[in-house]
């Protein structure tokens, strides 16, 4: 076993810390309050090959390893974790479908251009009564011959308003439950396809969340993922790759919290020295520091195995269940540590606190999580 990195990960990391520090420090805490998407900076993430980080050169992506992908996902969520959740979905539910499970010509239409940021891709399961009960899709995608007409409404899509390119999970055979359910590529633009409400959020309020409308889309054929029924499946596999990312995310949330903590604690006295001098600060840097090697260790495994094409499943969830707890936890303590300052939006760590929630909800509840564990424990 080696837990060192190779020269290439350490500079796709050093890059990605660069590009963080110096793109999205800028700004961030405006992009926050304002809600307001980070185009400019995603556009440059896509120019520098962050947005299709593992897809094959040949589609103009990265041909990375996943460790190198969940580096980056670490270095940009420290600082932005709204710019990462845009990366995060493009990348590995988006991309990383479509090339697996895509057609070729879908691949050189889309794929192509989603690998360099020139479009933006979201993923579209979760309906207002279908979250965490994936299986109760109410969208419908009636077969017409060389066409579906596509009805329903999606929420909570992340890259709701910013996407061109939506991949869309409906039902088309209701009678055969998850077994006729498919997955459609949708265009903005598409008549009858509209961008619904924005959400106002409590964390990653830079990222815009909407709920869109289909009605009566006319989308071709052509833009169907794998056969006819397949879509069910082609939404489970995606997200168990898709969870490593949010893993990286939450691990990255919980280390920009601890980093601030650790800097503040040299340079804040209280009762004649520096907070980092008090036992009670000592303490609580060394959980915080464990939690986090913890979080990376399975994150890194989960990754790897992917990397592997091994059986990465119950690995990919219990990365994404510990490392979004103990992203509470950590930037809970990295507020606390910064007592009153960090309550205030300054010192970024209250940011973090808020961002961090997201984490143990989108890409499978943290009930979710348990459920995929305890099956695959059980099977
Ligand atoms: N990987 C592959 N296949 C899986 C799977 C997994 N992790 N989990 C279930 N399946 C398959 C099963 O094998 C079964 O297929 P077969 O019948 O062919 O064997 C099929 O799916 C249905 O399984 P179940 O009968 O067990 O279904 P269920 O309803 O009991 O549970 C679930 C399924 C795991 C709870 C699923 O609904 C689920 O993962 N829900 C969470 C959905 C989710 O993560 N939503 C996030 C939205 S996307 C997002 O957040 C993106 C973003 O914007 C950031």
């Amino acid at each position: 076993m080696n837990f060192e990195l190779t020269e290439e990960q350490l500079s796709v990391q050093q890059a990605a810390r660069d590009f963080a520090q110096n793109e999205l420090l800028p700004g961030v805490i405006e992009r926050d309050t304002e809600q307001k998407f980070p185009a400019e900076q995603i556009k440059k993430m896509g120019e520098l090959g962050f947005m299709g980080m593992m897809t094959d050169p040949k589609y103009n992506g990265g041909g990375m390893d996943s460790i190198s992908y969940v580096l980056a996902m670490e270095e940009i969520s420290k600082i932005d974790a709204s710019a990462s959740v845009c990366m995060s979905v493009n990348n590995s539910l988006v991309c990383w479908g479509l090339e697996r499970f895509g057609s070729e010509e879908q691949k050189e239409k889309y794929l192509k251009r989603l690998t360099t940021g020139e479009l933006i891709g979201a993923f579209c399961l979760s309906e207002p009564e279908a979250g965490s009960d994936a299986t109760s899709q109410r969208t419908i995608a009636e077969d017409k011959g060389d066409h579906y007409i596509l009805n329903g409404t999606k929420n909570w899509i992340t890259n709701g308003k910013s996407a061109s390119v939506y991949i869309v999970i409906a039902q088309t055979h209701p009678e055969k439950k998850h077994k006729g359910i498919n997955a459609l590529i949708v265009e903005r633009g598409m008549p009858g396809f509209m961008v619904g409400k924005k959400e106002d959020k409590m964390g990653i309020r830079g990222s815009d969340t909407h709920s869109l409308m289909f009605t009566d889309v006319k989308v071709p054929k052509a833009n169907r993922i794998g056969e006819d029924g397949f879509g069910f499946t082609f939404a489970m596999t995606t997200l168990n790759g898709g969870r490593i990312g949010i893993a990286a995310q939450a691990l990255g949330i919980a280390a920009g919290a601890y980093e601030l903590a650790l800097k503040y604690s040299k340079e804040r006295k209280a009762f004649g020295k520096l907070l980092s001098e008090h036992q009670s600060t000592q303490f609580k840097l060394a959980d915080m520091a464990t939690k986090i090697d913890a979080a990376r260790l399975l994150i890194w495994q989960a990754a790897l195995l992917k990397d592997q094409k091994k059986d990465f499943v119950k690995a990919a969830a219990m990365a994404k269940l510990f490392a979004s707890q103990i992203a509470q936890e950590v930037t809970t303590e990295a507020v606390q540590i910064h007592g009153g300052y960090g309550y205030v939006k300054e010192f970024h760590v209250e940011r973090l606190m808020r961002d961090a929630k997201i984490t143990q909800i989108y890409e499978g509840t943290t009930e979710i999580q348990k459920m995929v564990i305890s099956r695959e424990l059980l099977r």
